[in-house]
């Protein structure tokens, strides 16, 4: 069922650690305990420069879990109505992207590495990467909502 989105659909988590003192942290998720998905797929984005900029679309229906375990990453949500930045900055802190937000993703320092865990196999056509597109595909559910 699609769902409509007048509010931004998002939330901070901050994913269970162990702590091992001088040994260092652990941290884990686990599917439909951290998130209510299961993970298909896990990609990660490294070796950015800092000022630049990644994303740019939203997804018709895949869930993310992102963190970002080195560094500094600034991450824009929006739909038509919202817009929130959320800066990714610690290892466990977890940012769970429902589908149908766009989202835009700047890189803050240089060499942070932004990993994804998500809940689908690759497919391009489940992204929406022009902005009008995606304001008009909001308007094709809020419609089918209403009607
Ligand atoms: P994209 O999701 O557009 O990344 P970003 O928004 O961070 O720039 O993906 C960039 C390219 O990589 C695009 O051509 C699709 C490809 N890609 C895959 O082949 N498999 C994947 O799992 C992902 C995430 C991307």
């Amino acid at each position: 069922m699609k769902s409509k989105t007048n509010n931004l659909n998002y939330k901070i988590i901050k994913l269970r650690s162990i702590d091992n003192g001088s040994n260092g942290m652990l941290s884990f998720f686990e599917n439909n305990i951290d998130y209510n998905f299961e993970i298909k797929r896990f990609y990660y984005i490294y070796g950015a420069s800092a000022g630049s900029e990644r994303g740019f679309h939203a997804h018709k229906k895949l869930k993310q879990l992102l963190f970002c375990p080195h560094g500094k990453i600034e991450v824009t949500l929006m739909n038509e109505n919202e817009k929130t930045i959320i800066i990714l900055d610690e290892p466990n802190k977890g940012l769970i992207i429902e589908p149908c937000t766009w989202r835009e993703i700047k890189w803050i320092q240089q060499n942070a590495v932004l990993c994804v865990a998500v809940s689908d196999f690759y497919d391009e056509s489940d992204y929406i990467r022009d902005f009008e597109e995606y304001l008009e595909y909001l308007g094709g559910l809020s419609n089918e909502n209403t009607g």
